[in-house]
């Protein structure tokens, strides 16, 4: 059974009260929970984490080697910054979805730039939630070399 790692970065926690018109209002919580009904559906394991530190948050990507077969990504503002998860990234070799709720490229210059892109497998963003599940099907169709049904 292939084993996915969930990993949120900085400010997630906050979701369902921080700026909803940009984020949605489910909470981080709902967002798992639905993540995990899928799971279930697709006959995956599932790891489900945020953390606010970009140190604690590069440990996690070292750990996930041997651990789990992929990771979705969604690094926050760790996005545009941080050359440490790039790196980690870059070091341990697994597959790597980047994902954002909003269209960072619709919104200001700065988060035009991904410090994860040219490291990730691809990019999902502009789904708001949705695109946790999106990135699920991405994930499981690249590991098993099959389309999402
Ligand atoms: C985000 C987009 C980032 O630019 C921002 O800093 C976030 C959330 C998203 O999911 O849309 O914290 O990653």
């Amino acid at each position: 059974m292939h084993s996915i790692l969930i990993l949120n970065g900085p400010n997630l926690n906050l979701l369902g009260t921080r700026q909803p018109e940009v984020y949605g209002s489910e909470t981080l919580a709902d967002i798992e929970a639905r993540c995990r009904d899928k799971a279930a559906d697709l006959g995956i394991e599932l790891a489900f984490a945020q953390s606010n530190h970009e140190g604690t948050l590069v440990d996690l990507i070292h750990e996930s080697r041997g651990t789990h077969a992929g990771i979705i990504l969604n690094a926050g503002a760790y996005t545009h910054t941080s050359v440490a998860l790039r790196d980690a990234i870059s070091s341990v070799e697994l597959p790597v979805i980047e994902l954002h709720l909003s269209n960072i490229h619709a919104r200001e210059s700065f988060r035009h730039v991904s410090h994860i892109a040219p490291v990730a497998l691809g990019q999902i963003c502009g789904f708001g939630s949705a695109g946790y599940l999106l990135s699920m099907d991405a994930m499981l169709s690249h590991l098993t070399q099959k389309p999402p049904s």
